[in-house]
C-alpha cells in the first residue's frame, strides 16, 4: 500500500508557521530564499505534485498545463487571477482557487492612502524636506487638492470598490461609479449612496478617481490617452488593481504635460520593472504592489489558499473554486 503524501509546491516564500498545518496533508517542497521561478523551472518543480500554492508571478498557461498530468489544483493567496489561464485549467482538469474577501477592507485603506498622498502631495512633500530645500513656511508650498467635499469617482464596484466607496463617508464626499453592471438599490445605498454613471462621465466628472477593477483583456488600457484627456486637469487617478489597465506610456505623458494632477500607483505593466520615466516625475506617488500588505490581512490570503488546498485533498470542493 503506497501511503506517501500527495506533493504541494508552495512556490513563494511565506509565513512558515501558518503553511505548518499543511504538513498532516502534504509533502512539501518550499522556496525558502523567495526566488520566481523560470517557466521552466516552475513545470520542472511541479512534476508529480498534487497541487500549489502560488502567488501572481506564476503564470499558468495551457502549454505549461499539459506537461503536467498529475497537477489537481493551483491556489493564489491573491484575488486577482490573472495569471492562471482558467479555460485550460478546466480542460486539463485543474482546479484554480484564489483568495476574495479577506483582503478588501485592508486594500481600500491603501487606495485612500494612495489618494490623499497623492491629491495632498505627501511623497513630494516629504522628498524636499529631506533634501534640506525647507527653508520657510509659504503660502502656496505645496497646495494640493481637498479630498473632502470632493468627487470620488471609482471604476470597478466589486467588492473593493464598495469597500473604498463606504469610506468616503467621513469625509462628506459624493461617490460616483462605474461597473461592468449597475449594483443594486441596497448595496449603492451602502456603498455612501454611490451613483452609477457611464464611464465618459466617471472621467469627466471625478475629482479624484481610483480604480478597483480586475484584469481581463477587455481591461487591457481601459484607461489611455483618449481617456485621460476626458479628466479634469486637476483631478488624481489611482491605481490599486492591475497594471496593463492603465497604458502606463499615455499615464506619464499626462502627468508630464498636466493633463491631469497626479497618480497614486501601486501596480505597473511589467511590474517589477517600470516604465524609467516615471521615477522622474514629481507628481506621482509609486509604490511596489503592496495594497493589501497589512500583516493580519497577508496571513488571512495565506490562510485562505491553505484552506483550498486541504479541501481538494478531502476531495471537497474548495471554497473559492474559480472553474466550477
Ligand atoms: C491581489 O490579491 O490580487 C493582490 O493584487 C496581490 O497580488
Amino acid at each position: 500500500m503506497n501511503t506517501s503524501k500527495p506533493k504541494l509546491l508552495v512556490a513563494r516564500a511565506m509565513f512558515p508557521e501558518e503553511l505548518f498545518r499543511l504538513n498532516a496533508y502534504f509533502e512539501l517542497e518550499l522556496n525558502p530564499d523567495d526566488r520566481i521561478f523560470s517557466p521552466e523551472e516552475l513545470c520542472d518543480r511541479l512534476q508529480g505534485k498534487f497541487g500549489m500554492i502560488c502567488t501572481s508571478s506564476a503564470k499558468i498557461s495551457a502549454d505549461l498545463l499539459s506537461k503536467l498530468p498529475e497537477l489537481k489544483i493551483v491556489s493564489t493567496i491573491a484575488v486577482g487571477y490573472d495569471n492562471f489561464d482558467l479555460q485550460a485549467c478546466t480542460s486539463h482538469q485543474v482546479m484554480a482557487t484564489n483568495a476574495p474577501d479577506v483582503l478588501n477592507e485592508t486594500t481600500a485603506d491603501f487606495a485612500w492612502a494612495l489618494m490623499m498622498a497623492t491629491a495632498r502631495r505627501v511623497t513630494e512633500a516629504e522628498h524636499f524636506l529631506r533634501v534640506g530645500e525647507w527653508k520657510k513656511w509659504g503660502v502656496d508650498l505645496f497646495v494640493g487638492a481637498d479630498i473632502h467635499g470632493s468627487r470620488l469617482g471609482i471604476l470597478g464596484m466589486g467588492r473593493i470598490g464598495q469597500a473604498i466607496a463606504r469610506r468616503a463617508s467621513g469625509f462628506g464626499m459624493e461617490v460616483i461609479y462605474h461597473n461592468r453592471s449597475q449594483l443594486s438599490p441596497a448595496q449603492e445605498s451602502a456603498a455612501h449612496h454611490a451613483r452609477y454613471v457611464d464611464k465618459e462621465t466617471l472621467l469627466r466628472e471625478a475629482d479624484h478617481l481610483i480604480l478597483a477593477l480586475p484584469y481581463s483583456p477587455e481591461a487591457h488600457h481601459i484607461i489611455g490617452e483618449a481617456e485621460l484627456a476626458k479628466m479634469k486637469p486637476s483631478a488624481t487617478l489611482v491605481n490599486i488593481a492591475r497594471g496593463g489597465i492603465v497604458d502606463d506610456t499615455a499615464l506619464i505623458r499626462a502627468l508630464r504635460e498636466g493633463k491631469i494632477a497626479g497618480a497614486g500607483l501601486d501596480v505597473f505593466e511589467n511590474e517589477p520593472r517600470l516604465h524609467p520615466d516615471f521615477l522622474g516625475l514629481k507628481n506621482v506617488v509609486l509604490t511596489p504592489h503592496i495594497a493589501s500588505a497589512s500583516e493580519r490581512t497577508r496571513r488571512a490570503m495565506v490562510n485562505r489558499a491553505i484552506k483550498n488546498v486541504i479541501a481538494a485533498v478531502r476531495g471537497e470542493v474548495p471554497p473559492d473554486l474559480l472553474n466550477r
